[in-house]
């Protein structure tokens, strides 16, 4: 290594440090600008506040429920189907409906009823009362009640809404939290009930576990008790602070208080909520392998050599993503040519060898004239501006930058069409980064003007304030439909680092520039849960942290985590040391290798799992107690999660662990590393070492695997009863016809029999097809009535209809 090369390494930090400064002075100018703007904006306050509603006068009975008028508001009540209803304030800003993927519902029979204290609404699955003062109280199809509201209080702008929660009540949610899964345990420094800010910010520099808020704000919150669980969604894009003490407070700076609550187990909350806002569609199949990263690839030479390494160490890889250095000037929709020279041939040597190129892409485009992407958008008004007219300009990575307005569909249509050139390159998804949209300030939000910028508003006109939540979902859902439109033979594949409700239909995400710690380790997996509950399915950590430079085991036990997690991608900034698997050295690459093609052999059982997501909105990684919410053991478990129904797995999130309890839910769980059973109900103590963090199968599980042209079925049989497992195959990208692979286990005095089914025209992608018995030792085995052989635990064979496997535990 040259001395200029060990000096730079040493002082990377600094050096790196040094090459921000030229954004010191534009942050500094931004921010005092923003403030002027921002105070000489007349401040509106449009509506006339009250403090509650008032009293009941009047109600209307409406085909899908009624309308009851107070004093000062109405309350508009609408079941969308018998468990999901809307409820809508009034007065109010109408919105717009971004989040919404339906809007046809089927009419719905409720009756209406007067009771001594107000009226109540039924629908048979889900009833709600409503009290004279404007409270309101809510049961389930048994008559339990499950959540009470009082009388909304109105601003001059937005609203206050309360709810008072029970004694043993867990809320989980908000979208994308550094804090704790049950967000009413959380605590701000003084000790008291943490309150958290529906506002998408870009953590950049300070996110540590408990920062907030985040990237992705969702008002959305999960509420579970020994009544029953419920799901509220508030469609309102305004900035809002939500507080769970005894009573949960939703406060919304503007917009209207409308909400949509249903009620049920955590999987039927979810399907209602993805029936509402849409579900997230099947992902190409190659998205759920590993995905390589770093902030620092500059070069064609650079990722080549990365891609030729992972090769030659046999490690697998689906994806490198590209980030701001390969561009020309931080712009957006560039790739410097003189860098990456043969860019189409590279990216298709690249998609030789199974490797997709991901590009990086921010909003901000920067203001100069010497940019046609910044002449053609100021010609077709484009850009946010003021009410005057002038751009908005805030420093990003291109200098001075001005902001599409993606609240108009002409922009959107506009930038979608910029994808084309990097997709006729072969680039095959986007990153779409910075788009909370952040700028750099030197105080305050590191936002675009929230009262001074305008938004078109789809015609209706609206300010930053409204616009701000939406801007990365708005993008996205441009991207989307870029992909969409350019290949339509292909899945589209975008990552966005913000985004609002609705974000699922569009793209996946990660949970962004966390530092690379013990307890960052630990929150990752809370924050991705937590994501999953909010409606997002596909998340995942940049592994490793990044910020910081992991030690050998830290990233280790990271990487293993993050196995089992949707998006598997190790990714780091460009002051802190290149991280592929390899630079660790033994015996951390040989255990990371491990666990990547672990990952690649479960790509049957994730592959599925994304197939059941995109039709039930269910997420990939559940917490515990989606298992037994009953189980209140389970309510703020936030270190192990479920993937699937049949796995669970446990982090070992701390330095030097070499055992650990973890708690099982009910039911018969076998250790997938030796095959051990346990009784569920109860804290468990396993083995850590350096290989193995805590992994267990349900019994009663069929867990697909696959190893080149042979599909593994590994049998976790029941303990008695029945189990049962199904394959999702098709072409892995593309949008014909799939099939399912239905697997029927039933255990018996003498053994266990396996019937299986198939559905769909796609033919069975195996040539062959192993049976891995698990925990139950086989004597004698026949397929289809024909005796086979076995081999240990294993029976080789082709497909078949019936298995009948005697033997015993
Ligand atoms: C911020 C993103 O969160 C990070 O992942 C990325 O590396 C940097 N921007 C540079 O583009």
């Amino acid at each position: 290594m040259t001395l200029f090369k060990q000096l730079y390494l040493k002082f990377r930090y600094y050096i790196v440090g040094l090459f921000y400064f030229k954004y010191t002075i534009p942050a500094f100018l931004y921010s005092l600008e923003r403030d002027r703007v921002e105070r000489a904006e007349p401040q509106l306050g449009t509506a006339e506040p009250f403090d509650s509603p008032g009293k009941l006068l009047n109600v209307e009975s409406t085909p899908r429920g009624a309308n009851f008028y107070f004093e000062q508001a109405e309350l508009h009540i609408s079941y969308l189907t018998r468990d999901l209803v809307r409820v809508d304030w009034k007065p109010g800003l109408e919105p717009i409906p971004y989040a919404i993927a339906r809007q046809d519902w089927p009419e719905v029979e409720t009756t209406l009823a007067e009771t001594e204290d107000g009226w109540t609404l039924d629908s048979g699955e889900l009833q709600m009362a409503v009290a004279w003062d404007g409270s309101l109280q809510w049961r389930d199809r048994a008559g339990a009640l499950f959540r009470q509201e009082q009388p909304p209080q109105r601003k001059p702008e937005g609203w206050i809404h309360r709810a008072p929660l029970e004694q043993d009540e867990r809320i989980y949610g908000l979208g994308e939290r550094a804090s704790s899964l049950n967000l009413r345990q959380a605590e701000d420094k003084e000790g008291n009930p943490k309150t958290f800010r529906i506002w998408n910010f870009d953590a950049a520099g300070k996110y540590t576990p408990g920062s907030d808020p985040m990237y992705i704000s969702i008002p959305i919150y999960m509420g579970l008790h020994n009544n029953g669980s419920y799901l509220i969604f508030y469609e309102n894009s305004y900035e809002g602070h939500f507080t769970f003490a005894d009573v949960a407070t939703a406060d919304f700076e503007g917009g209207p208080l409308r909400y949509y609550l249903t009620s049920g187990p955590p999987a039927q909350l979810l399907e209602r909520y993805t029936k509402l806002t849409g579900l997230s569609p099947l992902p190409p199949r190659w998205a759920l392998g590993y995905h390589q990263s770093r902030w620092g690839y500059r070069t064609e030479k650079n990722i080549q050599d990365m891609v030729d390494e992972f090769q030659a160490r046999d490690l697998p890889l689906s994806a490198v993503h590209l980030d701001i250095d390969c561009q020309v000037g931080f712009r957006a929709f560039t790739i410097d040519p003189d860098r990456f020279p043969n860019l189409p041939k590279f990216t298709e040597d690249l998609l030789e060898k199974g490797v997709r190129f991901i590009a990086i892409l921010n909003p901000g485009i920067k203001y100069s004239r010497d940019s046609n992407l910044f002449l053609e958008g100021q010609l077709l008004g484009a850009f946010c501006t003021r009410s005057d007219g002038t751009l908005v300009s805030a420093p990003v990575w291109p200098g001075w930058s001005v902001f599409p307005d993606f609240t108009n569909s002409k922009v959107r249509h506009w930038w979608s069409r910029q994808y084309r050139y990097l997709l006729d390159a072969g680039v095959t998804g986007f990153w779409h980064d910075m788009n909370e949209p952040a700028c750099f300030v030197a105080w305050g939000d590191g936002t675009l003007p929230p009262r001074s910028t305008k938004h078109f508003m789809e015609g209706r006109g609206g300010d930053h304030r409204e616009a701000h939540n939406l801007y990365g979902l708005l993008q996205a859902q441009a991207g989307y439909e870029s992909l969409c439109n350019h290949h339509p033979d292909r899945r589209p594949f975008i990552v966005s680092r913000s985004g609002w409700a609705g974000l699922q239909r569009y793209a996946w995400t990660w949970t962004g520039d966390i530092e690379s710690s013990w307890g960052a380790l630990h929150q990752t997996i809370a924050t991705v849960l937590g994501m999953g509950l909010s409606g997002i399915p596909y998340s995942g950590p940049d592994i490793g942290g990044f910020q910081g430079n992991p030690s050998p085991e830290l990233y280790l036990r990271w990487f293993q985590m993050a196995t089992f997690l949707p998006f598997y991608r190790t990714h780091s900034s460009n002051n802190v040391e290149a991280r592929p698997p390899w630079v660790y050295g033994e015996p951390t690459l040989s255990i990371v290798k491990a666990f990547l093609e672990l990952r690649y052999r479960l790509m049957p059982y994730f592959y599925t799992l994304a197939q059941e997501t995109s039709q039930k909105g269910y997420p990939l990684v559940r917490p515990l107690f989606w298992a037994d919410p009953q189980d209140s053991q389970l309510w703020d478990i936030e270190d192990g999660f479920l993937l699937g129904d049949a796995l669970l797995i446990w982090a070992v999130a701390e330095k030097g662990m070499r055992s650990r309890s973890v708690r099982l839910p009910q039911g018969t769980w076998y250790y997938f590393w030796q095959d051990r059973q346990f009784e569920g109900g109860q804290s468990v103590t396993v083995e850590t070492p350096l290989e193995q963090i805590p992994v267990f199968v349900k019994a009663g599980s069929i867990v697909p695997m696959e190893e080149g042209n042979c599909l593994i079925l590994h049998l976790y049989p029941p303990v008695q009863g029945s189990g049962e497992g199904w394959i999702y195959s098709d072409a892995g990208d593309g949008y014909e016809e799939g099939r399912s692979d239905r697997f029927y286990m039933v255990r018996d005095e003498q053994g266990l029999e396996v019937r299986w089914e198939e559905e769909g025209t796609y033919p069975f992608p195996y040539t062959q097809v192993q049976v891995h018995l698990h925990g139950f030792q086989p004597q004698q085995a026949w397929i289809d009535d024909r005796e086979v052989e076995i081999q240990g635990r294993l029976i080789q064979g082709e497909r078949f209809s019936r298995l009948y496997v005697r033997g015993s535990d």
